[in-house]
């Protein structure tokens, strides 16, 4: 029999007596706080470093809840960042890319920058073609959110509130988000998202890191390997909105139910793969509805590297990069070529607030939004 020495002595100092045992939670939370400059509106922002007891780092700023760096301990004592993004606030300000942010009002694609809600239309900016991306031109990912430092038992965690205006880019309802960043000692970064309405609106938030598990700047993701727990997705047409239907993954370069590499099938002569430009599509997740399970895991054959993703969100948008260029100087300077990251991008389908026959995306007043996603990481 394996005993987990660390279970049993943190359950040992649970047994203690109150005060004994907030020392010792107190003295094992790490979780440092820095200037990191102000928005052109004059806001502060501060980049907070969650560390847990294993040497693994997440900094996490609060423009648009980006996480800016996710330090893996390596053997050796150095340190792999896993993540893609920009060494200052002024790098995130222009950036399009949404490196490691928060997503919303609603993450993904909604269909010809409208939907209908309560017999009413409402207009969203166009910013993706003809339709809407990632909740408009100014979405939760370029806004200030308030932040505050909860860790607890559990590990260092940073909550993030934003409060989206009734009207704000279209949406309907004043909306409370309310987004919960722990790092815990196994090793997982946890995002707890939570949110109310004053009035009926959609919603559809995710996180939008970009990974390499050879570390960011470390060349493209396609030796990476990836399993999805997916025996459908949703097919898409020429602008990534979906038709409705869910395919199975069967005979198609999308079918990831076991692993296979990146770059195997990812110029297949394939329509849906040309549509993508390379994969940027929704997985309809096998798992039932609400249960937090595994959804993906990606492994970095060489360094071993593992990177596993859970969620009880209905969908995962695996998108590879392909709008990534070579154009963007990077942290360290490091230059992002094509396909140099990877996003796993738990959520609802793209496209729901227009397609009744896809699980709803309707948040109502008296109704709580609550989901979970981990990113779990093991070499
Ligand atoms: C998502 C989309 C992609 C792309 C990126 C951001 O993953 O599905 O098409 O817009 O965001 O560049």
């Amino acid at each position: 029999m394996t005993i987990d020495r660390r279970a049993f002595t943190l359950a040992a100092a649970a047994a203690l007596a109150g005060c004994a045992r907030k020392s010792e939670e107190q003295g094992s939370i790490k979780m440092n706080r820095q200037s990191f400059g102000k928005t052109n509106d004059g806001e502060s922002i501060d980049l907070h470093t969650l560390k847990n007891s294993n040497g693994m780092e997440a900094a996490i700023m609060n423009y648009g809840g980006v996480v800016q760096a996710l330090r893996l301990p390596d053997k050796g004592g150095a340190t792999v960042d896993v993540v893609l993004g920009c060494d200052d606030l002024a790098g995130y300000l222009k950036e399009a890319s949404y490196f490691g942010a928060l997503v919303g009002r609603y993450g993904n694609r909604i269909g010809n920058a409208a939907f209908k809600l309560d017999g009413v239309e409402y207009k969203l900016p166009v910013n993706d073609g003809k339709n809407t991306l990632h909740g408009g031109k100014k979405g939760f990912d370029k806004r200030a959110w308030s932040a505050k430092d909860v860790s607890g038992a559990d590990g260092p965690a940073l909550q993030l509130t934003y409060v989206s205006k009734d009207g704000e880019e279209g949406f309907p309802g004043n909306l409370t988000s309310i987004v919960t960043y722990t790092l815990n000692d196994k090793n997982e970064l946890r995002i707890e998202y939570h949110a109310t309405t004053d009035k009926a609106t959609v919603l559809n938030l995710t996180n939008h890191s970009y990974f390499n598990l050879a570390g960011q700047g470390e060349g493209d993701i396609l030796g990476h390997e990836v399993t999805i727990e997916a025996d459908r997705f949703t097919p898409v047409d020429g602008t990534l909105i979906p038709s409705g239907e869910l395919r199975k993954v069967e005979g198609t370069p999308l079918d990831f139910r076991q692993a296979h590499a990146i770059g195997e099938r990812i110029d297949a002569n394939d329509e849906q793969i040309k549509f993508g430009k390379g994969y940027d599509h929704n997985w309809v997740l096998n798992h039932p509805a609400g249960a937090l399970s595994l959804a993906a895991r990606v492994r970095e054959p060489k360094s071993g590297r593992v990177m596993e993703v859970l969620t009880d969100q209905p969908g995962l948008q695996f998108y590879t990069g392909n709008f990534l260029d070579g154009t963007i100087h990077g942290k360290g300077g490091m230059v992002y070529p094509h396909r140099s990251a990877l996003c796993m991008e738990t959520q609802h389908f793209p496209d729901s607030p227009n397609k009744p026959e896809f699980p709803s995306t309707v948040l109502c007043p008296g109704q709580e939004y609550k989901t979970t996603t981990v990113y779990r990481f093991s070499a």
